[in-house]
C-alpha cells in the first residue's frame, strides 16, 4: 500500500557513525534531513556486540531535538528500559523473547510517558502482538539478524512487515511500523510497498561523505 509521503521516517543508525564524535554526527544527520535518531543497545549477552547506555543517551540528547529511537537488544530488559526513558530517549523497544513479562515491560515504558515499541527478529515470531498491541507504540521488524552493521537484507522480512501491516491495521492503532537492517536506497521502495513506514539505515548512510544525498534519494524512491 502506497502511504502518504509525510508519514514516512527516516531514522539514521549511529551504531554506524563516528563514535569519537557522537554529537557532531547526529547533529549532521538530522541537518541532512533525518527524522529519528536510530540508538542501538547491544549488551554482548543478548547480542554478541557491545555499544553505548543510557549515560550516553542522556548526552545526546542535549544536541538535538529530534527523536531519539532507542533500540534495546539487551537481556535483562526492565530496568535499562526505565533508565533509557529516564536519558531522554522518546521511543523504546525491546525484543520481546529477551523479557520474561513482556506486558509489564511494555507498562514499564508506558509508565516513563515514552513510547513503547516490540522488536522481533528475523526467526521471532509476530504471536505476542495479538495479546500486547493495546499496549505498543512501534513495531520494529528486524530484517537482519541483531548484533552488527552493515549486514544483508533478508528477505523473508517483507513477508512479516506485510503480516505486521495487517495486525496493526486491524488493531486501529497508531502504530509505527519500522523496519531495521540492511535498508538502502535500492530497496526501500521494496520495504515502504510492503507495509513499513519507518526505516532505519546504519551504514548506507553514515558509510557515504554526504548524508543528505543519501537521505534524499532514500525519500526520492518513497516518493515513486
Ligand atoms: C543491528 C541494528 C541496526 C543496524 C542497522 O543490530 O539494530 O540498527 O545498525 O545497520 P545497517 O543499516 O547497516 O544494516
Ligand atoms: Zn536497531
Amino acid at each position: 500500500m502506497r502511504r502518504h509521503m509525510a508519514s514516512y521516517r527516516i531514522a539514521p543508525s549511529i551504531l554506524s557513525a563516528d563514535f569519537a564524535r557522537l554529537g557532531d554526527e547526529v547533529r549532521a544527520v538530522v541537518d541532512a534531513g533525518a527524522d529519528w535518531i536510530h540508538f542501538d543497545v547491544m549488551d554482548n549477552h543478548y547480542v554478541p556486540n557491545l555499544t553505548f547506555g543510557p549515560m550516553v543517551c542522556q548526552a545526546l540528547r542535549k544536541h538535538t531535538s529530534a527523536p531519539i529511537d532507542v533500540h534495546l537488544m539487551v537481556q535483562p530488559v526492565d530496568a535499562l528500559a526505565q533508565a533509557f526513558c529516564r536519558a531522554g530517549a522518546d521511543m523504546v523497544s525491546f525484543h520481546p523473547d529477551a523479557s520474561a513479562h513482556v506486558d509489564r515491560t511494555l507498562q514499564v515504558i508506558r509508565a516513563e510517558g515514552r513510547q513503547a515499541g516490540l522488536a522481533f527478529n528475523p526467526a521471532t515470531p509476530l504471536d505476542v502482538l495479538e495479546w500486547v498491541i493495546d499496549k505498543v507504540d512501534l513495531v520494529l521488524i528486524m530484517s537482519v539478524n541483531p548484533g552488527f552493521g552493515g549486514q544483508s537484507f533478508i528477505d523473508s522480512a517483507l513477508r512479516k512487515i506485510e503480516r505486521a501491516r495487517g495486525l496493526i491495521d486491524a488493531s486501529g492503532r497508531d502504530i509505527r511500523l519500522e523496519v531495521d537492517g540492511g535498508i538502502k536506497v535500492d530497496n526501500i521502495r521494496r520495504v515502504a510497498d510492503a507495509g513499513a513506514d519507518t526505516f532505519v539505515a546504519g551504514s548506507a548512510i553514515f558509510g557515504q561523505a554526504d548524508y543528505a544525498a543519501v537521505v534524499t534519494a532514500m525519500r526520492a524512491e518513497l516518493a515513486r
